[in-house]
C-alpha cells in the first residue's frame, strides 16, 4: 500500500512555550521534503513532536499515516505503525549492543511468534553494514557509545535500513559526516526510496540535497512553514541566505523566541 502522512495544524509547546505554530505538510509515498531553516526555528522540535518525545506537548493538529493520527499513539506505537527518526544527536546506551539494540527494535514491531531468525538478523546487519562501508565491530560495541559524529549518523542509517519504516525523518544526518560518508547516506537513502516509503529531511545545506534531490523544500521560521518550492529552492538559498525569505515575508527575528 502506498503511504500517505499528512500534518495538520500541529501546535506544540515546551514548559508551556509554545514553539510549533501550526505545520502543514503532506507526504505521499516516494517523495522526499527537505525542511531547511535558520537555527532555533523548530525543526527538531517539529520531528520530536511527531515522534512523541515526553517534553513536547501537543497542543492541538493532527498527524494522519494512512488515515491513523499517530499523535494519538504511544511512543512506541508510532514506531511500529512505520514512524522512524534518526535524531540530530543520538544518544548513547551504555550496556545494549548494538545489534541487540536492533534486533529488539526489530522484533518490537512483529507478532509474537514471529520474531526475526538470529540467522536471518545477522545476515541482513551484516549487509546493510557493508553496504554502509561499517565496521563489522560496531555491531557489538554499545549503542552510539563512544562513536564519533559521523559513526553516530551512519549507525542511524543502519537502523532505517533494518527497520525498514513508512515515514523517515532525518535531523541534520549530513552534519558531521565526511565527504564520502556523506555520500554513502546519501546512497544508504536513496536505496531506501520507494512507493511506500516518505522522507522528511531536515538539513542546514545544500551539498545533502546534491545527492539526494527532494521533490520538495520547506523553510521553517518562528515555528511555521513560511515558504514551499522545488530543489531550486535550497539552491538559491545556499547562495543568497535566509535575509531575501525574510524581507519578502516581513518577518524580523526568524527565531520562535518571539510571539
Ligand atoms: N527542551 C527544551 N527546553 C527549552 N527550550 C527548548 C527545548 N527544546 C526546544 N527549545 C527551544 O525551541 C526552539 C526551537 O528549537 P529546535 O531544536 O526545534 O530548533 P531547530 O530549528 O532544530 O534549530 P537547529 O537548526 O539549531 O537544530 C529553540 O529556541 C529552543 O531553544
Ligand atoms: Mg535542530
Amino acid at each position: 500500500m502506498s503511504t500517505h502522512f499528512k500534518i495538520e495544524g500541529l501546535k506544540a509547546a515546551i514548559e508551556g512555550k509554545e514553539i510549533l505554530k501550526g505545520i502543514n505538510i503532506e507526504i505521499k509515498g516516494g517523495e522526499i521534503h527537505a525542511i531547511m531553516g535558520p537555527n532555533g526555528t523548530g525543526k527538531s522540535t517539529l520531528a520530536s513532536a511527531i515522534m512523541g518525545h515526553p517534553k513536547y506537548e501537543v497542543t492541538s493538529g493532527t498527524a494522519l499515516l494512512n488515515g491513523e493520527d499517530v499523535l494519538e499513539m504511544e511512543v512506541d506505537e508510532r514506531a511500529r505503525a512505520g514512524m522512524f527518526l534518526a535524531m540530530q544527536y543520538p544518544s548513547e546506551i551504555a550496556g545494549v549492543t548494538n545489534s541487540d539494540f536492533l534486533r529488539s527494535a526489530i522484533n518490537a514491531r512483529r507478532e509474537e511468534g514471529s520474531e526475526i531468525s538470529l540467522i536471518k538478523f545477522i545476515r541482513q546487519m551484516e549487509g546493510k553494514m557493508k553496504e554502509l562501508e561499517m565496521n563489522p565491530e560496531f555491531a557489538h560495541r554499545y549503542l552510539n557509545e563512544g562513536f564519533s559524529g559521523g559513526e553516530k549518523k551512519r549507525n542511524e542509517i543502519l537502523q532505517m535500513m533494518m527497520l525498514d519504516p513508512k515515514i523517515v525523518i532525518l535531523d541534520e544526518i549530513d552534519s558531521g559526516l565526511d565527504i564520502d560518508a556523506l555520500r554513502i547516506v546519501a546512497d544508504g537513502v536513496n536505496s531506501m526510496r520507494s512507493e511506500d516509503r516518505g522522507f522528511l529531511i531536515i538539513t542546514h545545506y545544500q551539498r545533502l540535497l546534491n545527492y539526494i534531490t527532494p521533490d520538495y523544500v520547506h523553510v521553517m521560521m518562528q515555528g511555521r512553514i513560511v515558504k514551499s518550492g522545488g530543489p531550486e529552492l535550497a539552491q538559491r538559498l545556499e547562495a543568497e541566505g535566509y535575509d531575501w525569505v525574510k524581507e519578502e515575508l516581513g518577518i524580523v527575528d526568524e527565531t520562535v523566541g518571539q510571539a
